[in-house]
C-alpha cells in the first residue's frame, strides 16, 4: 500500500520480492546454517559467484527453450553496453566459475554449495516470488549413480535436520543426448496427434521442445500428457542401467521415493537422474527443491568433459514449512544514572560484549525506574545496576530477571562470571 508521508509519496518494495525481518531472520539464519553444517560434512564447501552474469550464461546454460529463458529473465543492458541478467538459477555459474578457475584441476570429485538469491520474472503467488532464495548444492566429476543417490539423501537430512516431514521424493530419469532424441520425436508425434485439444502454449512446445508438454498446468493437457510416451520405456542401456542402481542405492540408504516418468523439470540441460521433493503443504508450487544430472553443460561451455549433478532447495518454501522456533539469546540490560555512571557502563558494556556477551544500553538519559521496566519489556536475562554509588565502590548489583536473584561484583569478577556462564553453555553437560 502506497502512502503519503510528509507529502512524500511512500515507496514500497517491488512486487514478487519481500522483507525478511527480524525476528524471522533468525529463522532463515538458523535453517541456513543447518545446511552449512550438514554440507560441511558431506565434503562440500562454499563458493560464492556473482549476482549477475553474461547473459548469455544462462542462454546457454539453462537452455533457451526453457521458460526461465524464454519469459522469466531480469535481462539489462548495462552503461557498457553489454547483456546482463540477474541470475534465474545457479547452475550454470557454478560451471562458469570452474572452467575460469580452472577448479577442474583439483582432485575430483568437485563437491560446492551456495545460499543466496535468485531472481525470475514470473507471476507472483503464494510460494512462488521474483527475488526468490536457494540453498544450492553442486557435484562435478562423479559418474557412479552413487552420488545421484547420496545428494538425495543429503537432501532428506537437511529436510529431517530442520524439521520438515510431509514430502515425497519423486524420480525419473531423462536419458541422454543418445537416447532422448528418438524418444522426443515419438513424444512430438504423439502430441502432433492430438494438437488441436492442446493449449497454445502446448501447441508451440510440440515444435520447440517436446519435453515442456510435461511441464503444463492445463488440466485438459495435463490429462492427454498421461497418455503420451514415457522416456524410461526408451531409455539406452547406459541410462537404464545407472538409473537402476540410483534406485539400488536409494534402497540402500533406505530412502522411500516415487518413480516420476513425467518429472523432466524445467531446464534444458538435465542428463539421465532428475528428482524432486514435493509436498502437499504447500499449494500449486509443491516443489520443496528440484535437481538432477547434468553431465553435459561443462563441455559445452568449452570445458572439460565433467559430469555434474545438483539440487536447489527453494528457502522460502522450505520456510514456510519448518516450524522451529529459535530462541533468543540471553542478555544483559545495562541501567545507570548520571553522567560519571554512563561513562563506567559504555566502558563495562564493551569489556562484557567483548567476552561474548549480549549488552543492551541506551543512551538517552531516564530514571531507574524507567529504564529498568525497559529492561522487563524487552525480556533481559540480567540486569546491572549503575549509580554513583557503584561508580566510586567499583562494585556492580547484577540481577536475574527470572529468579529475582541479586549480588555484587567487580568488573572483574562480573568478566569471570559471564566468561564461566558462556563457557558451560558451549560445553556439554
Ligand atoms: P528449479 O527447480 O528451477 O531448479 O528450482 C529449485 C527450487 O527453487 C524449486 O524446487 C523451488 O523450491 C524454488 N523456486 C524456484 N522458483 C521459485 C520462485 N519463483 N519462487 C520461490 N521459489 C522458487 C534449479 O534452479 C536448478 N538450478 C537446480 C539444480 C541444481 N539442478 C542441478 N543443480
Amino acid at each position: 500500500m502506497k502512502q503519503a508521508i510528509g507529502g512524500k509519496k511512500k515507496i514500497a518494495a517491488i512486487k514478487g520480492t519481500k522483507d525478511i525481518l527480524p525476528p524471522e531472520t533468525r529463522k532463515w539464519q538458523w535453517v541456513e546454517n543447518q545446511a552449512r553444517e550438514l554440507f560441511e560434512r558431506y565434503g562440500y564447501r562454499e563458493l560464492r559467484a556473482p549476482v549477475f552474469e553474461a547473459t548469455e550464461l544462462f542462454e546457454r546454460g539453462t537452455g533457451t527453450s526453457s521458460d526461465i529463458v524464454l519469459k522469466e529473465m531480469y535481462t539489462f543492458t548495462d552503461k557498457g553496453g553489454r547483456s546482463l541478467t540477474l541470475r534465474p538459477e545457479y547452475t550454470p555459474s557454478v560451471v562458469r566459475a570452474i572452467i575460469e578457475h580452472r577448479l577442474y584441476l583439483q582432485p575430483r570429485p568437485l563437491r560446492f554449495y551456495y545460499i543466496g538469491p535468485m531472481f525470475r520474472y514470473d507471476k507472483p503467488q503464494k510460494g512462488r516470488y521474483r527475488q526468490f532464495h536457494q540453498i544450492d548444492i553442486e557435484v562435478f566429476g562423479e559418474k557412479d549413480a552413487g552420488i545421484d543417490a547420496e545428494i538425495i539423501q543429503m537432501a532428506q537430512a537437511l529436510l529431517t535436520k530442520v524439521g520438515v516431514t510431509d514430502y515425497r521424493i519423486l524420480i525419473n530419469s531423462v536419458g541422454c543426448p543418445r537416447c532422448r532424441p528418438p524418444y522426443v520425436e515419438k513424444l512430438r508425434q504423439a502430441a502432433e496427434q492430438v494438437r488441436e485439444a492442446l493449449c497454445p502454449d502446448c501447441q508451440r512446445r510440440i515444435e520447440l521442445n517436446p519435453l515442456r508438454l510435461f511441464d503444463c498446468k492445463v488440466e485438459t493437457c495435463r490429462e492427454l500428457a498421461q497418455e503420451f510416451p514415457r522416456i524410461t520405456d526408451y531409455l539406452c542401456s547406459e541410462c537404464t542401467e545407472h538409473f537402476q542402481q540410483v534406485q539400488a542405492y536409494l534402497d540402500v540408504f533406505g530412502l522411500e521415493y516415487q518413480l516420476e516418468p513425467r518429472l523432466v523439470r524445467g531446464l534444458d540441460y538435465y542428463t539421465k537422474t532428475t528428482f524432486e521433493f514435493v509436498t502437499s503443504a504447500l499449494g500449486a508450487q509443491d516443489a520443496i527443491l528440484g535437481g538432477g544430472r547434468y553431465d553435459e553443460m561443462m563441455k559445452l561451455f568449452g570445458g572439460p568433459d565433467l559430469c555434474g549433478i545438483g539440487f536447489a532447495v527453494g528457502l522460502e518454501r522450505l520456510l514456510s514449512l519448518v516450524t522451529y522456533q529459535p530462541s533468543e539469546a540471553p542478555f544483559i540490560f545495562v541501567a545507570y544514572l548520571g553522567e560519571p555512571a554512563k561513562q563506567a557502563a559504555m566502558k563495562l558494556v564493551a569489556t562484557l560484549r567483548e567476552v561474548g556477551m549480549e549488552c543492551w544500553l541506551e543512551y538517552k538519559e531516564r530514571s531507574l525506574r524507567n529504564q529498568l521496566s525497559r529492561a522487563n519489556k524487552l525480556g533481559a536475562t540480567w540486569t546491572l545496576i549503575i549509580g554513583e554509588d557503584e561508580v566510586k565502590s567499583g562494585r556492580f548489583n547484577l540481577k536475574n530477571m527470572a529468579s529475582g536473584e541479586q549480588q555484587e561484583y567487580t568488573s572483574a569478577e562480573l568478566l569471570a562470571y559471564f566468561r564461566d556462564y558462556l563457557h558451560s553453555k558451549k560445553s556439554p553437560s
